[in-house]
């Protein structure tokens, strides 16, 4: 297994933080959204507490991948028919969904502290609130936060449609470089 980038795919270390952080926003977005309708007590803390231990695992994994890029550069894109405009529209969208994931934890963050609640670090330890509640702060926060999850996830789907785009259609290796084990990079 090869950790690292090479010219033409991505390694396993971006390979598990892209695949993992998927499947976190994934439930940290379903529980958000049904989180309200959980039954109160046992059923809605918990799912609480997943739901932002997922925010939290989500904050540490961008902050790998940010660095990771930094030191390993991506594979440069597969040529398409659409040429420099394609790749300057992947770049602006991954730039997008990397600013998108650390607004939503952000404002989440500040959602939680403008209930006056504290915020539970993966169930580990607690940090307090450095405000007191203010209902009407928190309720605009919650707005925010929901409005900024919900982009985030219509914009992941645009991206997951191209990368389908670029596997049925271009039929290049985009997509398949980011399985694991599907294919080896060049
Ligand atoms: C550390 C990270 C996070 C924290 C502290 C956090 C905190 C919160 C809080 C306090 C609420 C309000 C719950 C309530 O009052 O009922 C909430 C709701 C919500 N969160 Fe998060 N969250 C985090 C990450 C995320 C992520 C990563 C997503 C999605 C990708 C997300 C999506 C949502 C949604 C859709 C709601 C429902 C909003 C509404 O009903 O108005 N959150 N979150
Ligand atoms: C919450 C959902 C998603 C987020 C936040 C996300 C985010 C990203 C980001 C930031 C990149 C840039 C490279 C990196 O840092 O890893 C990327 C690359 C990629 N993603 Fe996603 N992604 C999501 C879902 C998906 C899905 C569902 C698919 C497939 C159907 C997909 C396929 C790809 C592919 C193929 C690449 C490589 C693109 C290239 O080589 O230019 N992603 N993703």
């Amino acid at each position: 297994m090869q950790w690292r980038n090479s010219l033409g795919g991505y390694g396993a270390a971006v390979q598990i933080v892209h695949w993992f952080s998927v499947l976190l926003v994934g439930v940290a977005w379903v529980l958000g959204t049904v989180g309200e309708d959980l039954p109160r007590g046992r059923a809605r803390d918990l799912g609480e507490l997943i739901h932002v231990s997922a925010g939290e695992l989500i904050a540490i994994l961008l902050i790998f991948r940010v660095g990771w890029r930094l030191i390993n550069a991506p594979p440069s894109p597969e040529p398409t028919p659409l040429g420099r405009s394609g790749d300057l529209a992947a770049k602006i969208v991954h730039l997008a969904l990397y600013a998108l994931l650390a607004a939503v934890v952000a404002v989440g963050v500040a959602t939680q502290f403008a209930d006056g609640d504290a915020l539970s670090v993966l169930g580990v330890f607690d940090i307090a609130s450095p405000w007191t509640k203010n209902k009407m702060f928190a309720h605009d926060m919650k707005e925010i936060h929901e409005t900024l999850a919900n982009g985030l996830i219509i914009l992941a789907t645009i991206h997951a449609g191209a990368a389908l785009v670029h596997h049925f259609v271009f039929r290049d290796r985009t997509l398949r470089r980011m399985l694991p084990g599907v294919s080896e990079p060049r």
